[in-house]
């Protein structure tokens, strides 16, 4: 598949999804959305070979500098609200991909872009990241799920923060924020990103799927019903070859061998 406003490689197990608009800041239309969509349906359709997902902006200013303002100043309600579904669709298929996804913060992640990398499983950032929610700045709120999952990850109040003040957060301020782990040099961010990817790919996928499926549910799952969940997915793992091979592979004092979920 070819893409015009994403690029999509795969190599040692970890796809890279890279958003290829540096002129406008890699701002998402519906063009970009779209093609993320279809990049995230190759890695679901190939569970053995991509293990991991990296997200990552092409150039050195952005990861994703927002929704496209000049697209989105030409929308009515009607069509604002397509445009708010298809971010939705695309961010949610982006948080349910059964394999880890990790986000590369090599520059502005403002709005769209804040919300992008708050859809991954992790966020990495250089220091010359920066996170913010600045939509009320344009007379807007935030459309692609920003309301919801920053306060998921910041915690009610300082989300609030952010998207009242539409304030930007530098790389440091975004951690202690809790938006980000490691800050680290901007050339060294990808293969940062890459050695993580690495390192989970290597692990159980069948029990990574179920571990990020679990842990995602049962974020918004009164306890005893997140505790069911897991007991569920324990259990199911003893009747696959995952686990005996990873169980068998400890006590045979070797290198587990995985299958392909
Ligand atoms: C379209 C954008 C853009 C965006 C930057 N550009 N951000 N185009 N949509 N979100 C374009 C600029 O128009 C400019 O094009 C070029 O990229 C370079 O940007 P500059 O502004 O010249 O760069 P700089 O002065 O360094 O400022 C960088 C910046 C600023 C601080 C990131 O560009 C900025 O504030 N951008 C908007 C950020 C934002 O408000 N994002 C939230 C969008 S709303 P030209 O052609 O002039 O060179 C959103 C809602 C999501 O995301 C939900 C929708 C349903």
């Amino acid at each position: 598949m070819s893409f015009q406003n994403i690029t999509w490689e795969v190599a040692d197990g970890v796809g890279t999804l890279t958003v290829n608009r540096p002129k406008q800041l890699n701002a998402l239309d519906v063009a970009t959305l779209t093609e993320i969509g279809q990049a995230l349906e190759l890695a679901r359709a190939e569970p053995g070979q991509v293990r991991a997902v990296i997200l990552t902006g092409a150039g050195e200013k952005a990861f994703v500098a927002g929704a496209d303002i000049a697209a989105m100043s030409r929308l009515g309600p009607a069509e604002a609200s397509d445009f708010a579904a298809l971010g939705h669709r695309t961010l949610d298929a982006l948080e349910a991909l059964p394999v880890v996804t990790i986000a590369a913060v090599n520059g502005f992640a403002l709005g769209g872009g804040c919300e992008l990398a708050m859809a991954c499983d992790l966020v990495y950032a250089s220091d010359k990241a920066r996170f913010g929610q600045p939509e009320v700045n344009l007379g807007l709120i935030p459309g692609f799920g920003g309301t919801q999952r920053l306060l998921r990850r910041v915690g009610l109040m300082r989300a609030k923060e952010m998207i009242f003040s539409g304030e930007v957060y530098d790389a440091a301020a975004a951690r202690a924020a809790g938006l980000c782990l490691d800050v680290v040099a901007p050339e060294k961010l990808l293969e940062h990103a890459r050695a993580k990817a690495r390192l989970i790919a290597s692990r159980g996928p069948a029990a990574l799927a179920l571990c990020k499926k679990v842990m995602q549910r049962g974020a918004d799952q009164p306890l005893p019903q997140a505790l069911d969940g897991e007991r569920t997915a324990f259990a199911g793992l003893f009747g696959g070859a995952e686990a005996k091979e990873g169980m068998a592979a400890f006590l045979e004092k070797r290198p587990a061998r995985f299958p392909a979920p």
